[in-house]
C-alpha cells in the first residue's frame, strides 16, 4: 500500500496513535491503530517529518477531539459523527461504537485501503469522495443538524483559504447549528511543519493568526484549546516557555488550536 500526495500524510497520525497505545501512561488505548499500522507499509520518506514531538502533538490532538466527540454523543441521544478526511482514523472504535451513527469520508484511494482493513456496517459507513465535491452532503441522513458533529482533523492545512471558506459556507447552508471540531495551525506550526510537508509532496496552504480567523468563516467558537497548553506533562519544557516568555507565549499558544465550533446560519 503506497500513498502519494496528501493521502500519504495519514500514515503519520496512524503511527502516532499506534505508538501512544503502547505507552505505559497513554492518553488513550487504541489497539485498532496498532493493528492497522502493522498492516500498512510505513513510508521511509516520512521519517524526516515524524519525531517524538509530532507523536505528542497528534496524541494530544486525538485525545482532545475524542473528548469533544464523547461529550457530543453524551448530550445528543440520536447523534451522527462525520469524520472529514478520516484517513485511517479509529476514533469510532475509541468513543463511538454502539453509541452513535458514524460516517468516515475520504478520497477513493484511501477508502479502498480502509475497506481492506475495516468493515462497513449500517451504523458505521464509509464515503469515498472528495469533501470538496459537495454531492456527499446528500448522503447525510436527514436528522436535526444540531445532532451532527463534523470533525476535520489534520485536514484543512492542505486546502487553500478559498476552499476552506467555500466548504464551511456549504456546511453552514446545509447543516445550520451543527458542530464542527477542527485543528488549525498558526505561524509556528507553519515554520515547524511547512517545509517537511512540502518535501513529501503534501504542501500545507492554510494557516491562521489565531481563532478569530476561524470565527470569521461564520463559525461560533464553543471551545478554544491551545494544544501546547493541554496535557502539559507530555511536553517537557515547552509549557514553561509558554508561561514565562511573552512573545513565545503567543507564538506557542497559537501553534496549534483545537476548536469546537457551531455552524452559524447563512444570512
Ligand atoms: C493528515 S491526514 C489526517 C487523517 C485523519 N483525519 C487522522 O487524523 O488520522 C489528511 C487526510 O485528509 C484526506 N484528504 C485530503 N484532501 C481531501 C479531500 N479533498 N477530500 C477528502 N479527504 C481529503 C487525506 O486523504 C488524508 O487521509
Amino acid at each position: 500500500m503506497q500513498f502519494t500526495g496528501v493521502p500519504r500524510t495519514l500514515l503519520i497520525p496512524l503511527r502516532a496513535r499506534a505508538e501512544e497505545h503502547a505507552r505505559a501512561n497513554a492518553l488513550f488505548r487504541d489497539p485498532q491503530a496498532l493493528d492497522w499500522f502493522q498492516s500498512v507499509l510505513w513510508d521511509a520518506e516520512l521519517e524526516n517529518w515524524y519525531d517524538w514531538r509530532y507523536q505528542v502533538c497528534i496524541s494530544v490532538r486525538t485525545k482532545l477531539l475524542d473528548n469533544i466527540t464523547a461529550q457530543h454523543i453524551a448530550i445528543h441521544p440520536n447523534s451522527l459523527v462525520v469524520e472529514l478526511g478520516a484517513g485511517l482514523s479509529s476514533r469510532y472504535y475509541r468513543v463511538g461504537e454502539g453509541k452513535t451513527q458514524w460516517i468516515e469520508l475520504d478520497l477513493p484511494e484511501v477508502m479502498d485501503i480502509r475497506l481492506t482493513l475495516d468493515t462497513q456496517t449500517s451504523e458505521h459507513r464509509f464515503l469515498a469522495t472528495s469533501v470538496l465535491d459537495w454531492a456527499w452532503m446528500d448522503a447525510i441522513p436527514a436528522i436535526p443538524s444540531e445532532s451532527i458533529l463534523f470533525i476535520a482533523e489534520g485536514l484543512f492545512y492542505y486546502f487553500e483559504h478559498s476552499e476552506v471558506k467555500q466548504l464551511v459556507q456549504r456546511l453552514r447552508k446545509r447543516f445550520e447549528d451543527a458542530t464542527l471540531a477542527l485543528d488549525v495551525g498558526g505561524i509556528g506550526f507553519k515554520q515547524f511543519n511547512g517545509h517537511k510537508a512540502a518535501n513529501v509532496g503534501a504542501p500545507m496552504k492554510w494557516f491562521v493568526e489565531d481563532e478569530r480567523d476561524v470565527a470569521a468563516l461564520g463559525l461560533s467558537l464553543v471551545k478554544v484549546l491551545p494544544l501546547l497548553n493541554c496535557y502539559t506533562e507530555r511536553w517537557g519544557l515547552i509549557p514553561t516557555l509558554y508561561w514565562w516568555l511573552p512573545f513565545w507565549g503567543l507564538f506557542l499558544r497559537n501553534f496549534c488550536l483545537i476548536l469546537e465550533t457551531r455552524l452559524n446560519p447563512v444570512n
